[in-house]
C-alpha cells in the first residue's frame, strides 16, 4: 500500500513495546504534547488560526518537533486535529479557541447525511507534505499520524459542536439507526481516507480517537460503533504498522475496542492497567494512563502515580499484555508547566523498562 520507503526505526522503544519487542528504555509520549503548554507553540501560532496551521506543512512539522526537542518523548504525534479531514472534504467548520470544533450546518437528517462529501487523498496534500518534512526532521523518533474514530467526529458533526450529553447523536442512532450507519459509514471511508494518505507518508504508527466512546452502554457502543471502527483497523492492517485505539472513561468498552483490531489499547486514568489487562484481553500492548491533572500536584505525588503505574504496567505484561506505553490518560491540560512535563519524562526513563 506505501509508496514511502518505511524509515528502519529497529531500536525505537515505542515501536518495540508496541510490537512485543524489548524495549530499552521505557517509552513515553503525551497526548497533547504539542499546543499551548509551550511557550514556543503560542509564539508560532500567534494570529494563525488553527485549522490553517493545520494546512501548512512548515508549521505542522515545526509545532510537532517542539515536544520533541523539548521534552525527549519518545515519539512525535503528528501536529492536526480530528476534524482536518472533514474540512479538507469541504464541511464548512472552524476550530475556535476554548471551545472546540464548531460545524456551521449540524447534520440532522437523511438528507444532510447523503449531502455530505467523500474524501480526496490529494485534498490533505497539506498534512502529507508536513509528514513528508517530519520525516527528514525527527531522526530515529517515529512519528505517530491520528484521526478521529466514527463516533466521535460523527458527535462533532450531530451535535454541531462539542457536547457534554451528545443527546442529539444518540437521539439519531437510536431512534433512526438507518441514517445512523450510513452516516458512520461514510465517516468511516473519510477517516480510513486520511489514515491512508498519512501512511503512504511514511508515519511510523497510527492512533484513532474515539474520545467520546465513553459516553456509551456496552451494547450501544457494540451495535451502533463496533462495526464501523472494526473496519477502520481492518483496512489499514496490511500497512503492518501499530494501531493503537484511544477513548476517555472507556473501562467498560475497553475489551470492545481492543476487538475493534488495534494493536494497542490507550487507557485513561480511571481504572487500573492490571484490570485494563484482564479486560483487553492478552496479545495487545497497553498505552497510559497517568492523570493529566496530576502533573499540578508536585513532584512528590507525580513520582509516586509514575512508579505505582510503572508497577502496574509491569503486572499488567505478567497477565499477557504484549508491552506498555507510558502516556498520560488525556491530553496535555493547556495550564500545564512544561518543565513538569520535561521532568516527568526524564523519571519514566530512569524507570527499569518492563521486560
Ligand atoms: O496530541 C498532540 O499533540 C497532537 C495534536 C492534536 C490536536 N488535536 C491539536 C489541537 C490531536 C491529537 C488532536 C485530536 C483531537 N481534536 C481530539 C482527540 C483527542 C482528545 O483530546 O480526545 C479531539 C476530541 C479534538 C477536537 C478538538 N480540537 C478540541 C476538543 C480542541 C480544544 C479546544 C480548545 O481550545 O480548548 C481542539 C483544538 C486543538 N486541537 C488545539 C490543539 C493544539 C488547541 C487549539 C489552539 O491552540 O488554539
Amino acid at each position: 500500500m506505501s509508496t514511502h520507503t518505511r524509515r528502519p526505526l529497529t531500536d525505537a522503544p515505542f515501536l518495540a513495546a508496541a510490537t512485543g519487542g524489548v524495549p530499552h528504555r521505557r517509552p513515553v509520549w503525551f497526548m497533547r504534547q504539542a499546543g499551548r503548554s509551550l511557550p514556543e507553540y503560542r509564539e508560532v501560532r500567534a494570529g494563525i488560526g488553527m485549522l490553517e496551521s493545520c494546512f501548512d506543512p512548515e508549521l505542522v512539522c515545526e509545532i510537532t518537533m517542539q515536544p520533541v526537542r523539548r521534552h525527549r518523548v519518545d515519539a512525535a504525534i503528528l501536529f492536526s486535529d480530528i476534524v482536518v479531514p472533514l474540512k479538507a472534504a469541504g464541511i464548512d467548520l472552524d476550530i475556535v479557541a476554548g471551545v472546540g470544533p464548531v460545524v456551521t450546518n449540524p447534520v440532522r437528517t437523511v438528507a444532510d447525511v447523503r449531502a455530505l462529501p467523500r474524501l480526496r487523498a490529494e485534498e490533505v496534500g497539506a498534512v502529507t507534505a508536513g509528514v513528508k518534512l517530519l520525516l527528514d526532521a525527527l531522526g530515529d523518533t517515529p512519528l505517530i499520524g491520528f484521526a478521529g474514530a466514527p463516533f466521535t467526529l460523527a458527535s462533532y458533526l450531530v451535535e454541531g459542536g462539542p457536547s457534554k450529553n451528545h443527546e442529539r447523536t444518540k437521539a439519531m442512532m437510536l431512534a433512526d439507526p438507518e441514517t445512523w450507519h450510513q452516516l458512520l459509514g461514510v465517516l468511516t471511508d473519510i477517516t480510513i481516507e486520511f489514515l491512508c494518505a498519512q501512511i503512504d507518508a511514511g508515519v511510523d504508527a497510527v492512533q484513532v480517537f474515539d474520545s467520546w466512546a465513553g459516553a456509551l452502554s456496552l451494547a450501544q457502543y457494540r451495535k451502533y460503533v463496533l462495526p464501523h471502527s472494526e473496519r477502520v483497523f481492518a483496512e489499514i492492517a496490511s500497512a503492518g504498522i501499530p494501531r493503537i485505539h484511544f477513548g476517555v472513561g472507556t473501562g467498560e468498552l475497553l475489551g470492545a475496542m481492543g476487538e475493534a483490531g488495534a494493536d494497542v489499547v490507550g487507557v485513561d486514568w480511571r481504572i487500573p492497567l492490571t484490570e485494563a489487562a484482564r479486560r483487553v484481553g492478552p496479545g495487545k500492548a497497553l498505552q497510559g494512563n497517568l492523570d493529566p491533572a496530576v502533573l499540578f500536584a508536585g513532584s512528590a505525588a507525580i513520582e509516586s502515580e509514575v512508579r505505582r503505574i510503572a508497577r502496574e504496567a509491569d503486572e499488567a505484561i505478567a497477565l499477557g499484555a504484549k508491552g506498555h506505553i507510558f502516556n498520560l490518560g488525556h491530553g496535555v491540560l493547556p495550564n500545564t508547566d512544561p518543565g513538569v512535563i520535561t521532568e516527568t519524562v526524564a523519571l519514566i526513563h530512569s524507570l527499569p523498562a518492563p521486560l
